[in-house]
């Protein structure tokens, strides 16, 4: 299957009740761990990149083992997501390049690190909205800052002092037309999310309802996703890694948002965190070892299998075969006839 509109993916999610995982790439093997995962669990998927990436890949072999997916894997559907785009500039060469999906993050300014204000957050993602859905791509919008830096992205600023507000959101949604919209509620990119297991305090699973209550049919993006499981940091740390306890995003509350209109959710770290521990164990268990498949084959399995459990406690496994892919031109004639989120 030619890769697919995230847009026509996260239309059926909203259909069958289900979320779909956002996972991040950086290499071949991550590619490879998502994509078996996908086949695994029956399960549409969304691959996504952010600049820091396309970047490390040069955009070139990110393109081409991408291409590699879907060849290989005809019958998953599969997206290709640029994460945090910074600026209209890098979301117009996501699309030149072949991502089905651009997410243009005008809620910081164009260095990635200071918050942006509302006007200026309009101005940019009307400006790709514009451009993407002359060509059937899908814009992710963001209103609201997360906490932590990921790839150099991120204000860094206190979670709880950007939350997205539903007012706006309604604006926001009505003025830029974006097919879905990224929600700060309290977490933020990185391992380090919280000090405790968190509660309503720290996670505002309610600002998702009320979101909600006022755009009924917008698509939610939980950003900042990852559960940060605490046998992961345990296998870091058994075989010499160094993380300080650590608390993520419990499955039981993404799976809340889920019920309530989150249809993406990006998981990055948790993916990290597998490869990392099953690299160190071949190291302290096999120190005789220097084959890089003797430590890439276990961690390419690691990611796979939180991806799977993902995939399976998000919902989506068991539609990959629902739908057909709607050519990109299709999905940009049903743009101009309106195809509306919200
Ligand atoms: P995590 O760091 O929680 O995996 O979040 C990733 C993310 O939101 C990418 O945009």
């Amino acid at each position: 299957m030619a890769m697919v509109s995230m847009r026509q993916v996260l239309d059926e999610a909203a259909k069958g009740g289900y979320g779909v995982g956002a996972f991040n790439v950086n290499n071949m093997e991550q590619i490879q761990a998502i994509m078996e995962a996908a086949r695994e669990t029956n399960s549409p998927a969304i691959v996504q990149a952010s600049r820091g990436a396309r970047s490390y890949t040069n955009d070139r072999f990110l393109y081409h083992l991408m291409m590699a997916a879907t060849e290989l894997y005809p019958e998953i559907p599969l997206v290709l997501h640029q994460d945090h785009g910074n600026s209209p500039e890098t979301c117009k060469s996501a699309i030149e390049m072949g991502f089905t999906s651009v997410m243009m993050d005008g809620s910081l300014m164009a260095d990635g690190k200071t918050p942006a204000d509302f006007e200026y957050n309009v101005r940019v993602t009307r400006e790709v909205v514009d451009m993407a859905h002359e060509r059937g791509v899908t814009v992710e919008g963001e209103l609201g800052c997360l906490g932590g830096i990921e790839d150099g992205h991120g204000a860094d600023v206190d979670a709880l002092a950007h939350l997205t507000d539903p007012d706006q959101a309604v604006e926001f949604v009505e003025r830029t037309g974006i097919d879905a919209l990224a929600v700060a509620i309290g977490t933020s990119h990185g391992a380090y999310k919280f000090s405790k297991k968190p509660d309503g305090e720290v996670l505002i699973m309610s600002r998702i309802d009320e979101i909600h209550a006022k755009l009924p049919n917008c698509h939610m993006v939980m950003h900042g996703s990852s559960s940060v499981p605490q046998e992961l940091q345990d296998i870091i740390n058994k075989y010499g890694g160094q993380m300080k306890q650590t608390y993520g995003v419990p499955v039981e509350e993404i799976q809340r948002g889920i019920r309530s209109g989150v249809l993406k959710i990006n998981v990055a770290t948790d993916s990290r965190m597998a490869i990392t521990g099953a690299i160190r164990k071949v190291f302290v268990e096999h120190p005789e070892h220097f084959d890089p498949r003797d430590y890439l084959k276990p961690a390419r399995n690691a990611m796979k299998e939180v991806v799977k459990a993902r995939m399976i406690s998000f919902g989506q496994a068991g539609h990959a075969g629902d739908y057909q892919a709607i050519p990109l031109s299709e999905i940009a004639k049903q743009y101009k006839g309106q195809l509306v989120s919200a």
